[in-house]
């Protein structure tokens, strides 16, 4: 099958089974064009508990498929690459986050939504990129030990000055491994493009940027921007993605490294085993997680609607 039959094929399987493909913005261009909803990872878990659909495919990372499973628990979800994690994620179990909370009495715990259904049940709210700043500052506490992104932490305490944060020093291994010599090479090759890169990027990155968002959020702004070029501080699918949707601007990867391994694992033969029943794993968590993490998500999308 050439990829545009394989995509016809997964179009006419997910209208005949009542299924709903969401894509998060780090997937490929061929992925997004199969999917019903493509965007950010709020956007997604808004999406995933609006729609009607009678299953899920989730072309993203693990604990975007638990999110959406958690949301709509009538539903079959599946992650459509059982293999694709987020590394971010995992840097907390529950020992370290009880151990990390005992230091900080009377703080909120602030969980980013790269965090696992494990750790959530212990955490007060979460929060995605484009949210963490309204739902910080409507949480109902003076005090937020954030975690694990020091990064996403920092950019949000920076604009709250009136609340107190802590941090844990995980974070994006990608993001991370961006800093100030990266934007000099990339400004001194591209003296006209403007900056546009995610919170999750080093404070020394985001620092010298025109603007600052969630991977929709960049997009957007892109596409609204009166500049003819821009260098995108966050996985590079952004930048191929830009490409497509305003030929006539240019686009540059603020860094080669800046790829998620883990994003690109979702290929359309795993969306097409889903809807075979031959692949992808279906989701299913024990039902404290489903509470507890319910729960915390749920405060989060009330706080961030
Ligand atoms: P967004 O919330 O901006 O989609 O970011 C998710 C993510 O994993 C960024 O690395
Ligand atoms: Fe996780 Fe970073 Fe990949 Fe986003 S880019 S999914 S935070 S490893």
């Amino acid at each position: 099958m050439t990829t545009h039959e394989l995509q016809q094929e997964i179009l006419r399987l997910k209208k005949e089974k009542n299924v709903c493909i969401l894509a998060h913005a780090y997937q490929s261009q061929a992925v997004l064009e199969v999917a019903d909803y493509t965007g950010d990872s709020y956007g997604l878990s808004v999406q995933a508990a609006k729609t009607d659909a009678a299953g899920v495919i989730m072309c993203g990372v693990r604990f975007m498929a638990e999110t959406c499973k958690i949301l709509s628990p009538e539903k079959t979800v599946w992650l459509a690459n059982p293999m694709a994690g987020c590394p971010m994620a995992e840097q907390l179990d529950l020992p370290a986050l009880r151990a990390l909370k005992a230091q900080y009495p009377g703080y909120a715990t602030v969980a980013y939504i790269n965090t696992t259904s494990a750790l959530k049940t212990e955490c007060d709210v979460c929060v995605t990129s484009s949210s963490a700043v309204n739902i910080c500052r409507a949480l109902d506490a003076d005090k937020i030990l954030f975690i694990p992104d020091p990064n996403l932490g920092s950019y949000v305490a920076a604009q709250l000055p009136e609340k107190q944060f802590a941090f844990y020093h995980g974070g994006c291994p990608r993001h991370m491994i961006v800093s100030a010599a990266d934007v000099a090479r990339a400004h001194a090759a591209h003296p006209a493009a403007e900056l546009l890169v995610h919170p999750e990027c080093r404070a020394e990155v985001v620092a010298q940027a025109d603007y600052v968002g969630s991977t929709t959020g960049i997009m957007a702004y892109a596409k609204k921007s009166a500049a003819r070029e821009f260098i995108i501080g966050t996985e590079n699918s952004i930048v191929e993605h830009l490409s497509f949707d305003c030929p006539d601007k240019s686009f540059y990867p603020l860094a080669v490294q800046l790829t998620c391994m883990n994003m690109k694992l979702t290929t359309l033969p795993d969306i097409y085993r889903c809807l075979l029943g031959t692949g992808g794993e279906q989701i299913t968590l024990p039902d404290d997680i489903m509470a507890g993490a319910g729960r915390c998500i749920r405060r989060m999308v009330e706080l961030g609607g």
